[in-house]
């Protein structure tokens, strides 16, 4: 397939050879009519699928004001922030907002060396964060950006791992630990439930702080509402951002306890001029009040399509025996063969369906509502690519 020129536009990737003219449902269509089945869904972005009429009708008749300054009171921002922290795990009371994720990691960031008084940071190694500085020193940005001190904990998420990340800890110095709490960017790492738990007494006992960032595993992905729920462990403070508005507008968010809302008010900036924009918060009530109604169908209905998703997987000829993680619909297949891995994604591409591609890993991160006969003609479609 032709790379489209663009030639006033920065992008990364080598990707840009879908010129996008709408999406509905699980399917994108390009300019020249053609349909490919999505399961990418914007990166966990549209989770119940694209163009929603819900949310459509609620943005034509959207009356509200264009814009709120940040130091004014806006019921809808008060309303949205009580939704959220409704659904958050115990003892997030409060909500900070934002523009997206990155704005959140960046906000988790500030609030972490504030209230502690540190500057150091332990995350995943080759985790992604966001492509702000603060995210990209705690993600796997360049050395040339990093402009936060940071120590890297290499998977997999274990005992041993906890025993390592003690060492690093003993030395006091660490404001927040930040990760995914099941990584999407490490082609879904899943830690050990030892690990999970023994984190927040781990890092409590050494005065530092735990931040779950579910900006990519928010509002369903893995089967529960955040993947912070896989796990006995309540964080100090999670960022979301993405599918809480399922693409209909921008929006991000950090949830933090009452002592971290504090500090960020009295020594924070989380002014944020097009945070929580009136119209994005807008889409967002009437998104996560919709979730909220739905859950309990909505994730069960992950779990069915879930358990299709791997066993389809599990029976397609490979070259090489696969390893196949997943939780809900987040599911990797690790080929084991990064030139492999990526000829497969392009022929999927090239014949219509999409699919994420990281090394050796193939990432499916379908609607979590996708009807069965889509999700059957995508898989049938990536079985004849293999
Ligand atoms: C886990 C995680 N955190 C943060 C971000 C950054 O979010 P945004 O692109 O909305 O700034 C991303 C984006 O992919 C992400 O996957």
């Amino acid at each position: 397939m032709p790379r489209l020129r663009k030639p006033f536009l920065v992008q990364n990737g080598g990707t840009a050879d879908i010129e996008v003219a709408r999406a509905r449902g699980s399917y994108v269509y390009d300019a020249r009519g053609r349909k490919y089945i999505d399961f990418m869904m914007g990166w966990c972005v549209g989770n119940f699928g694209w163009e929603r009429p819900d949310l459509r009708r609620r943005i034509h008749a959207f009356r509200g004001p264009d814009y709120i300054y940040p130091g004014y009171a806006y019921k809808p921002w008060r309303e949205l922030a009580r939704l959220l922290v409704g659904l958050a795990p115990e003892g997030l009371t409060r909500c900070c907002r934002a523009t997206g994720g990155s704005e959140a990691v960046e906000l988790a960031l500030q609030a972490a060396m504030l209230h502690t008084g540190r500057r150091k940071f332990v995350a995943l190694e080759d985790a992604y964060h966001g492509n702000t500085l603060g995210a990209m020193s705690v993600g796997d940005g360049d050395d040339a950006v990093r402009v936060l001190s940071v120590a890297r904990l290499k998977p997999p998420l274990d005992a041993d791992a906890l025993d390592r990340l003690q060492t690093r800890l003993k030395q006091r110095d660490v404001a927040a630990v930040i990760m995914e709490p099941i990584s999407m960017n490490l082609g879904v790492l899943i830690p050990e439930t030892e690990f999970m738990e023994g984190l927040v007494p781990l890092c409590h006992r050494f005065g530092t702080l735990l931040i779950l960032d579910e900006v990519a595993t928010g509002f369903g992905r893995t089967g529960k509402l955040f993947a912070t729920e896989h796990y006995d462990v309540q964080p100090d403070m999670m960022t979301i951002a993405k599918a809480a508005t399922g693409g209909a507008a921008g929006i991000g968010a950090l949830l933090v306890r009452e002592d971290l809302a504090a500090t960020l008010e009295e020594a924070g900036n989380v002014y944020s001029t097009y945070g929580w924009h009136p119209l994005s918060v807008d889409v967002a009530i009437a998104n996560v009040r919709w979730i909220k109604r739905n859950q309990r169908r909505l994730l069960e209905r992950v779990d069915r399509l879930s358990a299709y998703f791997v066993e389809r997987l599990r029976g397609m000829a490979f070259p090489e025996e696969p390893e196949i993680r997943w939780r809900g619909l987040a599911i990797a297949v690790d080929v084991r063969d990064e030139k492999y891995a990526g000829r497969v994604a392009r022929t999927c591409r090239a014949r219509g369906v999409l699919l994420d591609c990281q090394e050796s890993v193939l990432l499916m991160l379908p609607a979590l509502n996708v009807d069965r006969a889509t999700a059957k003609a995508g898989l049938d479609m990536i079985e004849a690519c293999l």
